[in-house]
């Protein structure tokens, strides 16, 4: 058990474009320290390590493992090499929040999560959403039964994406495809709020790479109710979702990073929750050091059974789409 005013220090592997995100809020977060960040290459570590704060520089992944100032490792590289270097970290006892999806299969996932557990470290897979306020309160909306019994849910995760085939989101050797990438939201979003997916169904078009650009899945909760999700790089961007119960419903606009949620009833706004303040990952990045200081090894928000269960219904999708082996 960590005391909770102590500094927990922040290590980043893979300066690339989320990274850039994540370490803005990283480092205007109190409890954080921002102690070193690791790149293959030295001089672009160090010009990330100077333009937002970082304390060190290293030119390799394993220098990171061996800095004894990082308590934990943010892993912001393409999917298929998350399992490795988690692993790496893993045994060299540093805590890991490793960026979504936590492996690109369910079985590396649940290896995993073995290791952590074996070894006693904690691990996390990035869902940031389920930490947001909004997504929150749309949850206790709903818990409060001000939307009656639940009955369907619609979430969308499309944009125009890139085209270039060597692309990490086109290229199946990064582990490409508009599933692993966007399509674990409306899966996490739905599951989180109708409760978990007893089965579904899915359809869509394969890029010339053979990955997932555009699909549609619809599920069966165990509560009952359905979702229907898509997720594309293919179209106009669409990102928002609503939930529907028997006396009224729920809107979240940009729900992945929601900052607000929408209650209606009867065709009227009932009530209307704003958050304007907090950014993408604060509240993840929160809960990931509350976690620490309470010595657990898995964050109760979102535990090592959603990460594996969500790698499951992923892998189910592209099975069926065909863009993995069955
Ligand atoms: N939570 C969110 O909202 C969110 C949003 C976007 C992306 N993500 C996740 O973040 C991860 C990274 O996405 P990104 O778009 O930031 O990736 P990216 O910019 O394409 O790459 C990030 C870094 O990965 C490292 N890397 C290591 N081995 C590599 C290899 N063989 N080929 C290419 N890069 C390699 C590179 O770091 P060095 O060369 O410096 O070592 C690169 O800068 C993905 O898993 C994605 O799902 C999350």
């Amino acid at each position: 058990m960590r005391n909770g005013t102590q500094r927990i220090g922040w290590g980043l592997i893979g300066p690339g474009r989320f990274a850039q995100e994540f370490a803005q809020e990283l480092v205007a977060t109190e409890r954080a320290g921002p102690v070193a960040v690791a790149s293959r290459d030295l001089g672009k570590a160090q010009d990330f390590a100077s333009r937002f704060g970082f304390e060190k520089a290293h030119g390799s992944y394993e220098e990171l493992f061996a800095d004894q100032a990082v308590d934990i490792v943010y892993i912001v590289v393409p999917h298929v090499f998350h399992a490795e270097i988690a692993k790496e970290a893993i045994l060299a006892g540093k805590a890991v929040l490793c960026e979504k999806p936590l492996t690109p299969g369910p079985e590396t996932t649940r290896e995993l999560s073995c290791l952590a557990k074996e070894r006693g470290v904690f691990l996390m897979e990035a869902m940031k959403t389920g930490f947001l306020p909004a997504i929150q309160k749309a949850k206790a909306w709903i818990d409060e039964g001000r939307i009656g019994d639940l009955r369907l849910a619609q979430a969308d995760f499309c944009f125009s994406g890139p085209t270039d085939p060597s692309d990490r989101l086109m290229n199946p050797e990064l582990g490409g495809g508009a599933v692993l990438d966007v399509g674990i939201y409306p899966l996490h979003l739905t599951r989180m709020l109708l409760g978990e997916i007893e089965s579904l169904a899915a359809k869509g078009t394969l890029a010339e790479t053979g990955v997932e650009d555009s699909t549609a899945i619809v599920s069966r909760h165990v509560s009952g109710a359905s979702s229907a999700m898509t997720c594309s790089f293919r179209t106009e961007e669409a990102m928002s979702a609503s939930i529907f119960g028997t006396s009224g419903m729920i809107e979240i606009p940009l729900f992945h990073a929601a900052k607000k949620a929408i209650l209606k009833q009867g065709g009227e706004v009932i009530e209307v929750f704003e958050d304007h303040e907090i950014g993408m990952v604060a509240a993840e990045i929160e809960a990931v050091m509350d976690a620490l200081d309470e010595g657990l090894i898995e964050c109760p928000g979102h535990t090592h059974e959603d990460s594996i269960r969500l790698a499951e219904l992923m892998h189910e999708v592209r099975s069926q789409l065909g863009s993995v082996a069955t």
